[in-house]
């Protein structure tokens, strides 16, 4: 395998998204990286969770950034999944951060925006990466918010960055070059050879997103990278 197999949402195809028992699927599976979504709560706790709402995933009702965290941990984030799930709650990036230190798992977070300042939001991940044992090179941090990158480049000069966009556009390219990012994330769907070699050309790695059936990914030897909810499916890809 020349790429690197990322864990989506830590293994999302056969367990809860973004719960403890996902992330501990993909230690257990071997996997070296997981990528999980990280958004702040009412008060202010970076917690991981894809939806700003957590009515998809949960037993619960009502916006992420509209609930304090002991809000959050009424609530059931497995039995939606599967009911043998149903004791899994929200965890903290606090809380993953140290998980993933103590198994050297590497972690992408894909920081999510929707109504707070992304200054603000960039200081509270900068903070809880300070204190986090986590080596800062195991550690990669994307976001779709182009300021998210921008604050994260002067308030984490150690660590990685990816560019996430759908597809290679030209704020994109400006942005990548800006802050000399690790690596441009694009949706595997529109990712183009043109594209792919441009970027690999100018030092980028390229990890595409979500990738669920490989034998219908025609570049996935050329990559650097590749996000699955069944990352099982590669190994004999
Ligand atoms: O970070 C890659 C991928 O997760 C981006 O899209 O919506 O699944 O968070 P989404
Ligand atoms: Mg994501």
């Amino acid at each position: 395998m020349s790429y690197t197999l990322v864990g989506h949402r830590g293994v999302a195809g056969h367990y809860p998204e973004n719960t403890p028992v996902s992330v501990q699927a993909a230690i257990d599976m071997g996997l070296r990286w997981i990528e999980v979504d990280v958004q702040p709560t009412k008060d202010n706790i970076l917690v991981i969770c894809h939806d700003h709402k957590i009515d998809r995933c949960s037993n619960g009702q009502g916006r992420v950034d509209e609930l304090t965290y002991e809000q959050l941990c009424q609530h059931d984030f497995g039995s939606w999944f599967d009911p043998r799930f149903a004791d899994q709650t929200i965890i903290t990036l606090s809380q993953l951060l140290s998980l993933a230190a103590s198994w050297q798992l590497r972690l992408n977070l894909e920081i999510k925006i929707d109504r707070h300042d992304p200054r603000l939001v960039v200081e509270l991940l900068t903070q809880q990466l300070s204190e986090s044992p986590l080596a800062p090179e195991h550690v990669l941090l994307s976001s779709f918010n182009h300021d998210v990158i921008r604050y994260a480049e002067q308030l984490c000069p150690n660590y990685k960055l990816g560019v996430l966009t759908e597809r290679l556009t030209n704020k994109d390219r400006k942005l990548l070059d800006q802050v000399d990012a690790f690596s441009c994330h694009v949706n595997y769907r529109w990712l183009t050879e043109r594209h792919l070699t441009e970027l690999q050309r100018a030092g980028r790695q390229v990890w595409c997103y979500t990738v669920n059936q490989p034998e219908t990914f025609k570049l996935l030897d050329q990559v650097d990278g590749v996000f699955s909810d069944f990352p099982e499916r590669f190994y004999s890809a």
